[in-house]
């Protein structure tokens, strides 16, 4: 049943929060912390929807995996060559991180599976992981020639590859990584730019062999992987939200704490501080390999900013939000160079600009970005989320400034990687 949320005109939000863990490092510490010898425990583990799709799958290919009070794992490691054939399809849900790097890790397994997902994951390319896959030698089968979920994989023997991608996406990097692990010698991935780099930073935190370099990295087969203690931080994909919230709601002045700041992922701190964002950094530290720190954020006044290049695969998950942030500021905000925005979770080129427009924005689509006129007032109405947890979200904090309350529609999916999101917000408005 569609679910839909009705968000009010705010006077301010104000106070602490904490935002849940990071949603590609979690995914990443079950995966590795199935595959190494021992225990992992993992705290701050997100309760995602995405991250228990890959929970479960792991569960159905042998691993024993404790989810004790306070978000903590305990992951019963299996080995490099102890997951065991799974008896059913394995169900990817809505999460491409899952099925695209399953894909990878499934296709050095010596058994059979295959991977599906929901109707939205099902129109999403794979032939990006498929293609380079196949040329170390996996056999994947999909529809479409190997282009669409379901994909049957047998796994088997994988040659070691030296892959120049076309696209910066640590999806397939992640991907060939894992394969890597099982190939016969090294694999190296290359990119037009860096994408998040946290399978490499937690491979070489269970002990594999990970070599990056200028323009990409190169990883040795068959590490002993060691289990580990993995600290999640919160997810800055996330804390966006509320980043985003604060800047254009007037009056307020909120603090975000244990928030994820990897170079490769902080794209939206610059994007914001560019725009004239009154956006602090605070007590910067390290856990598990993970640059992490408190953000402060005050209501500021903002200028339309130009966004393109290697800024862009650094905060490629935070363009719906930021395209709120670009109706509140004043001039014109350009996004280039964003063409993958529209293979996400939906086209969120196609669904920003039909929502945002639905609230009286001036939004402009282009083939690889948008153009947003600022500093027009948003009116209240009612929009629709795409069944996109970011997309429902985004149009959350535009409803914070918008002249009367906005509905929002099919908001159930933000428990995708959010699941506490409309308490939170309740929790610092005023
Ligand atoms: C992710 C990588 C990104 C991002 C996605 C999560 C990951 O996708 O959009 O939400 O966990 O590796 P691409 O690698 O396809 O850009």
């Amino acid at each position: 049943m569609s679910q839909s949320k009705t968000v009010s005109p705010a006077a301010g939000l104000k106070g602490e929060i904490t935002v849940p863990g990071d949603k590609s490092i979690s995914h990443r510490s079950i995966m590795l912390g199935s595959l190494a010898e021992g225990i992992t425990v993992v705290h701050g583990f997100l309760h995602g929807e995405d991250n228990h799709a890959t929970l479960n799958a792991f569960r159905s290919m042998g691993v024993e995996i404790e989810n004790l009070p306070g978000d903590v794992l305990k992951i019963h490691g299996r080995g490099l060559d102890g997951l065991q054939e799974p008896a059913d399809v394995i169900d990817c849900g809505n999460s491409g991180t899952t099925i695209r790097l399953m894909t990878g890790l499934l296709a050095g397994q010596q058994f059979f599976s295959v991977l599906t997902g929901d109707r939205y994951l099902r129109k999403r390319p794979m032939r990006r992981v498929v293609e380079p896959l196949s040329r170390m030698g996996a056999r994947i089968w999909g529809r479409q020639g190997g282009q669409l979920a379901p994909l049957a994989l047998q796994g088997g023997e994988l040659a070691g590859l030296d892959y120049d991608s076309p696209i910066a996406s640590a999806q397939v990097k992640s991907a060939l990584l894992l394969a890597g692990l099982y190939a016969e010698g090294p694999t190296t991935v290359k990119e037009p730019h860096l994408s998040r780099d946290h399978s490499e930073r937690m491979l070489s935190y269970f002990g594999a062999k990970v070599e990056p370099f200028a323009g990409g990295v190169r990883i040795f087969p068959r590490p002993a992987l060691k289990g580990r203690e993995v600290h999640v931080p919160g997810d800055i994909s996330s804390a966006a939200f509320f980043m985003v919230a604060a800047l254009v709601t007037p009056g307020s002045d909120v603090l975000i704490r244990n928030v994820g700041i990897n170079p490769t992922r902080s794209g939206i701190i610059d994007i914001l501080q560019a725009m004239g964002g009154d956006l602090r950094v605070l007590d910067p530290r390290e856990h598990s390999g993970e640059p992490v720190a408190d953000i402060h954020v005050r209501s500021s006044d903002l200028q339309g900013i130009d966004i393109g290049g290697e800024l862009v695969p650094r905060a490629i998950d935070e363009f719906p939000v930021v395209s709120v942030a670009a109706c509140f500021a004043q001039g014109q905000t350009v996004i280039r160079d964003a063409r993958e925005l529209r293979v996400k979770e939906t086209d969120r080129i196609a669904a920003m600009t039909s929502e945002l427009t639905r609230l009286g924005a001036s939004v402009e689509p282009r083939e690889d970005g948008m153009v947003i006129i600022g500093g027009q007032p948003l009116q209240g109405g009612r929009v629709t989320s795409h069944g996109d947890h970011r997309i429902a979200m985004s149009m959350a904090v535009a409803a914070l400034v918008a002249a009367g309350p906005v509905t929002i529609d099919d908001v159930q999916c933000t428990a995708t990687s959010f699941p506490n999101f409309w308490e939170l917000l309740e929790s610092i408005r005023h």
